[in-house]
């Protein structure tokens, strides 16, 4: 019969390191679209286990396709050519001609025979129309071959080029690479809000925000500025307790910021004090000069 999971090339059966371009293969997503992913890698028992760059490369280079009533998604007994996320939609899985059940959205699936190398287990049936999150096997495969290190220097040589951390110790510097979490951002969504305690410091990586802060005889907060790629804010966390200074704005759809928790940085980083006193005499120069500047907020 007809494959109910076409190839677009060979079918890669082993472990040979594929030749696919992961920057390439990334298709652009709404935060709310990137966090159902997310959390149904997470839910999922198999998959739950991998590493949590692996599983944001997996979400940025998932594609959509729709898949209309009764038509196949899965074969039983064929070999599997992607990884899924349902997105919308309802689905059925059938082994031996027998329901096991049912799929609903935030449903990852087909981990098995991509993971294990395996046949497909069982059939997966779209019950009415579905719009699917699909990775094919060999970017999986490219993602889970890419080496940490390769991740690891492409963070480092960014993080060097962030002025506050020009000057950090080479080891240094490492372990904050250790211990980053990228967050994604839509237009209009507050990554920081003035008064509320915060223990986390963030950098651009992708995209502006905008800064606003409540001023005397304005009803609403004003825009003091706007920060880019490179350009960070929260650094006061990561140094004291301090209550939030001013609003962070994401100003477009899909801004990432590299994420510093403060505890999680205590524990990954046992030089922590030495780059809590580092960081203490930058922002201490800094509110100097904010002083003499009437207080507004530094620019990094
Ligand atoms: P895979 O074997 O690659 O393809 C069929 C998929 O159906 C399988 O991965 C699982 O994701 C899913 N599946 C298999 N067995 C069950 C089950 N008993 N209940 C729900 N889902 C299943």
């Amino acid at each position: 019969g007809v494959s109910a999971e076409p190839t677009s090339g060979h079918y890669c059966g082993g472990l040979k390191a594929p030749h696919v371009s992961i920057e390439r293969a990334r298709v652009r997503k709404d935060s709310s679209t990137k966090k159902l992913i997310n959390d149904a890698i997470m839910n999922n028992d198999f998959l739950k286990r991998l590493e949590p760059q692996h599983m944001r490369e997996m979400v940025d280079c998932m594609y959509e396709k729709i898949y209309t009533e009764g038509q196949l998604v899965i074969q039983e007994g064929e070999p599997g050519n992607y990884l899924y996320v349902l997105a919308d939609g309802l689905l059925e899985v059938i082994q031996n001609g027998k329901l096991l059940g049912q799929m609903h959205p935030g449903t990852a699936f087909g981990e098995l025979a991509i993971l294990y190398n395996c046949k497909r287990t069982a059939s997966v049936k779209a019950v009415s129309q579905s719009h699917i999150w699909a990775l094919d096997r060999q970017m999986f495969q490219s993602i889970m071959m890419r080496s940490t290190q390769a991740r690891h220097e492409e963070y480092f040589s960014f993080l060097r080029s962030v002025s506050l951390l020009k000057d950090l110790p080479e080891e240094k510097l490492a372990k904050i690479v250790d211990c980053l979490e990228v967050e994604y951002f839509d237009k209009g969504e507050y990554i920081i809000r003035e008064g509320e305690e915060g223990n986390t410091f963030f950098i651009i990586a992708k995209g502006e925000v905008s800064v606003t802060q409540t001023m005397e005889g304005c009803p609403e907060p004003q825009e003091i500025k706007t920060l880019g790629v490179g350009d960070y804010f929260g650094e006061k966390a990561l140094i004291s307790e301090d209550m939030r200074s001013a609003n962070i704005i994401s100003k477009e759809n899909d801004t990432q910021c590299l994420v510093v928790d403060r505890d999680n940085f205590n524990q990954m980083v046992g030089t922590y004090e030495e780059l809590q006193a580092y960081l203490k005499e930058y922002v201490e120069q800094l509110s100097r000069s904010d002083e003499e500047r009437n207080a507004v907020p530094h620019s990094p």
